[in-house]
């Protein structure tokens, strides 16, 4: 099969570390899955949230080299890199957790607090990452409510602060429900979805019809978008090259309501 992604940036495979994988027979049972649909590279992200999942960089990048070997000792194909999910609040989001992809010191997925946490503080927090030579990349934005109320902040993020947003291809499905995938819709129309990943954490609905989801990112945003958000981006990362951000697509025009298209039809008949 075709690789649905370079590089899944997004992924819950390290056993018992947080909500993800609980032991490493569920770490093989989602790699097997990963590598049905073609992707072979998987940055390993689990939650930092310094209350209920203290990771550190230290003991993530050891599971890391861990999991690998076992993984490759049971012949299971799949290329690990580091990473992690960190927590946007300024108990769980210090220097110190801010475990890149591939430990590259580059790029930090990090994701917000439920519900609509500060605008500001958590600008502060990403300024001292891209201080630090870190790009933020901010975990599916299409599951935020701040940005579902607000779309403008996180164009706002994407234009003039330059951080990046990775969507999830389950949104796609509907496995999170018509909402987010009308959200993601409009944030891959408007040029705001510099990656995508697969989020997963068990053989669960996250992992169903991910193909499906990738035949509808390919038609939303164009052959050309895609092929950068599901490869270009996520090798240029890998090489240190500029993530660039794809061209914004016309939104498709509102269909007309239903009393005017009963109407239509009655004038037609
Ligand atoms: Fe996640």
């Amino acid at each position: 099969m075709e690789a649905l992604l370079s590089l899944d940036i997004h992924c819950h495979l390290l056993p018992g570390v947080d909500d993800g994988a609980k032991d490493f027979e569920e770490t093989c049972a989602v790699a097997r899955a990963l590598l049905d649909y073609g992707i072979t590279h998987v940055a390993c992200t689990p939650h930092i949230q310094s209350d209920l999942y203290p990771n550190t960089r230290e003991t993530l990048l050891k599971l890391v080299a861990e999991t690998q070997a076992r993984l490759t000792a049971e012949g299971i194909g799949l290329t690990l890199l580091a990473g992690a999910e960190v927590r946007l609040d300024p108990d769980s989001c210090t220097p110190e957790t801010w475990v890149t992809i591939g430990d590259l010191g580059t790029h930090v997925l990090v994701e917000l607090a439920p519900g609509f946490p500060l605008v500001e503080q958590m600008e502060h927090q990403l300024f001292a990452m891209q201080a630090a030579g870190i790009t933020p990349i901010i975990a599916h934005p299409e599951r935020q409510a701040l940005f579902i109320k607000d779309p403008e902040i996180l164009v706002r993020w994407v234009e003039q602060k330059g951080f990046l947003c990775q969507g999830t291809l389950c949104s796609l499905a509907g496995a999170a429900g018509e909402r987010s995938v009308n959200t993601l819709d409009t944030f891959l129309r408007r040029g705001l979805i510099h990656f995508m990943g697969t989020d997963s954490h068990h053989l669960d609905r996250r992992m169903r019809d991910l193909d499906q989801a990738v035949a509808r990112l390919d038609a939303i945003v164009g052959p050309e978008n895609a092929q950068l958000i599901r490869h270009g981006n996520p090798r240029a990362l890998l090489a240190g090259q500029p993530i660039r951000r794809p061209t914004p697509v016309a939104q498709p025009a509102p269909q007309p309501g239903l009393v005017k298209r009963l109407l239509a039809s009655l004038r037609l008949a």
